[in-house]
């Protein structure tokens, strides 16, 4: 196995930056024969259909505790591949680093470390995307990332991108939002849904993922600034909200745990959110919440939240996304429909309930059909 530095191509680091993060480097500890291409993805394909988790609550929870921690740099985390391969992370905190865009020599400064989450069609994608021709090969299905910034070497400061909105001009969106929402036929359908088939459910928290920021505005080409973003995300916490009202009333509560995970938010989303009963959580606190009691909303993720709900839970209710019928391998879809998703949805009764695609997508409510929670087998698994 040959060393692993710097494997990766400038272009695909530029494209990693604009995002804000980078890859921390990885090698496995006793590094062994490397498979050929081919026999890689026949390895990820063949743990995935055996049913060998790819994410557990307690890998993620590992992963966790180790980057809390506040490693130093050379530090290494330590984790295990989907083969089971003992693979370690470099920490690189505070290491700045070169960065060429369209020909300019830029720096970047490498912030705090962050999980990143490798579905199947993730890993199989990156055997040729990233491992070769370097020669390396380590699957994990949680990887970490530095969180980057631009860096200017001359006052020795990072480069700051610009702030989050105006609060008032955020809470007048999201209130504008959650009235065309809440005036909906598809808000009123969701809630008569809910009334009829998971009246009996034990449900105490609602999890929301992935449901954007409002508050973020960012430069575009030609120098202005982008904002309209945030009304997807406006509508679809509302609709979070309409959910956690809908429970209060169901269980005669006063409150009802509602928590909602997206790195994306800012501090004026989460004083908005608050005010509205949703409390902000950092990744990957989201995932450890769910569990058989729980309502899960995940919206258009750029994680794959189908995949890792999947192998770690069977929530009582969740709204996603439609799973069809094929698998998104070689899509580069970050959410993909899987065999596994496949499997778990047979569990579940699908209602539609109409909302606008333009601010929605295409999500449907899926209700689990056992109103008794199922219990994981001693592994985790739900089978
Ligand atoms: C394409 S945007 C969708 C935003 C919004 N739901 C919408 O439909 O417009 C993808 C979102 O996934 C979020 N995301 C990425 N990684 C995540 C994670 N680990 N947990 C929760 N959300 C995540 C991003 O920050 C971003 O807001």
């Amino acid at each position: 196995m040959g060393d692993i530095t710097n494997l990766e191509p400038v272009a695909e680091r530029v494209s990693r930056l604009r995002l804000g993060y980078s890859y921390a480097r990885c090698r496995l500890a006793e590094p062994g024969e490397v498979p050929t291409l081919e026999e890689a993805r026949k390895i990820i394909d063949k743990l995935y259909e055996s049913g060998v988790p790819f994410f557990t609550k307690a890998l993620i929870q590992d992963m966790w505790d180790q980057i809390k921690r506040d490693p130093a740099p050379g530090d290494k985390i330590l984790t295990k591949d989907i083969t089971g391969a003992v693979a370690e992370f470099e920490v690189e905190t505070g290491r700045v680093r070169p960065w060429r865009v369209d020909g300019t020599e830029m720096e970047y400064v490498l912030k705090e470390l962050v999980l990143s989450y490798q579905c199947r069609a993730c890993l199989r994608s990156d055997v040729i995307r990233r491992y070769y021709p370097s020669q390396h090969w380590e699957p994990c299905s949680i990887k970490l990332m530095h969180r980057v910034q631009e860096w200017d070497s001359k006052t020795e400061k990072n480069i700051p991108w610009p702030g989050p909105m105006d609060r008032e001009v955020v809470a007048r969106t999201f209130q504008d939002k959650a009235q065309e929402w809440n005036e909906s036929p598809a808000c009123e359908k969701l809630k008569r849904i809910l009334s009829s088939s998971a009246k009996n459910h034990e449900i105490d928290k609602v999890v929301g993922f992935a449901l954007g920021t409002m508050s973020s505005q960012y430069f575009i080409e030609d120098g202005s600034l982008r904002t309209e973003d945030g009304w997807r995300s406006g509508s679809q916490h509302a609709l979070l909200v309409t959910i956690v009202e809908w429970l209060k009333e169901r269980d005669d509560k006063q409150k009802v745990l509602c928590y909602s995970q997206d790195p994306a938010y800012t501090e004026v989303d989460e004083k908005i959110l608050k005010e509205a009963g949703i409390e902000v959580i950092e990744d990957p606190r989201g995932w450890l919440e769910v569990d058989e009691h729980s309502i899960v909303v995940s919206i258009s993720p750029n994680v794959p939240a189908k995949e890792i709900i999947t192998d770690i839970a069977r929530p009582a209710v969740v709204i996603w996304y439609r799973v069809e019928f094929h698998d998104g391998l070689d899509t580069g879809l970050t959410d993909p429909d899987s065999s596994r998703s496949r499997a778990m949805m047979e569990g579940y009764e699908l209602h539609e309930f109409g909302p606008d695609k333009e601010m929605f997508s295409d999500i449907v409510l899926y209700i689990r059909k056992s109103v008794a929670a199922p219990t994981p087998s001693s592994d985790g698994r739900f089978s």
